[in-house]
């Protein structure tokens, strides 16, 4: 985290506005609770945690995280290389896509087999691609700290469920920055350096839509 953020205004600013969550983090928490429900029930992603599903599906996954992981890491590396707060955000070893080739070359050998990216895929990384500062942040925000949440619990089902050895899931794994718990108070913290309401609005908005962009590629892995 190279940059900190200098806040617009004093954040006691904040708390002065009656129905509104001082610190950012908790704002976009309450206010997407129903998003991530709606996205963390889906289908596959329930049946495929529970053991229902089989180990090639959760490599039909993986398969389409890539794009999306590798949309946002260039994103984020462009845009932290003129924008205070994309850099203040950009923290090279939050990135997946390295392990998520690693996984998939330690699983399948490095030949060309992986699927094609679905419809889905391609329109989650452009829509990556083509975000503002805001709304890459939101994009940023859901794909780590989910990776440091519900996927932490992903990566055990999945070795539990499907045998998948240690060695294939490094896609979970953030202990070369720290415990999962650190890494995500740290990033809270980053999230209550952002104060201005423009940026509020346009980072939670993009966050609802991710939600969703996240869950329909759940729903078109359902077989
Ligand atoms: C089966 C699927 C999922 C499960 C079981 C799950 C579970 C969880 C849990 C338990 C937390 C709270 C962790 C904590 O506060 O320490 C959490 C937080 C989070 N999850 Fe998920 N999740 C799932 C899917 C997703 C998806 C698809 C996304 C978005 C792409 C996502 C993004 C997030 C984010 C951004 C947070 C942090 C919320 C915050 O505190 O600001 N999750 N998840």
């Amino acid at each position: 985290m190279a940059i900190a953020i200098t806040p617009t205004h004093d954040s006691t600013d904040d708390s002065a506005v009656p129905d509104a969550p001082a610190r950012f983090s908790a704002l976009l928490r309450e206010a997407t609770r129903t998003e991530h429900s709606e996205a963390e029930s889906r289908g596959f992603i329930t049946r495929l945690m529970g053991g229902e599903l089989t180990e090639e599906d959760y490599w039909r996954l993986l398969a389409q995280y890539l794009p999306v992981y590798e949309a946002l890491e260039q994103a984020i590396e462009a845009a932290a290389a003129s924008d205070a707060l994309a850099a203040s955000f950009h923290d090279p070893r939050l990135a997946r896509a390295a392990a998520i080739r690693h996984d998939l070359a330690a699983r399948f050998g490095e030949g060309p087999e992986i699927d094609a990216p679905l419809p889905i895929t391609e329109r989650y990384a452009r829509r990556i691609r083509e975000a503002t500062v805001p709304q890459l942040l939101a994009h940023h925000y859901l794909r780590y700290l989910g990776d440091l949440s519900g996927g932490q619990a992903i990566g055990a089902l999945v070795a539990r469920h499907y045998q998948v050895p240690r060695e294939q899931l490094t896609m979970w794994d953030f202990s070369g920055i720290d415990a999962p718990k650190r890494v995500k108070d740290g990033y809270r913290e980053q999230l209550d350096g952002i104060t201005d309401p423009a940026v509020r609005e346009e980072f939670l908005a993009e966050t609802k839509l991710g939600y969703e962009l996240a869950g329909e590629l759940f729903a078109a892995l359902d077989r």
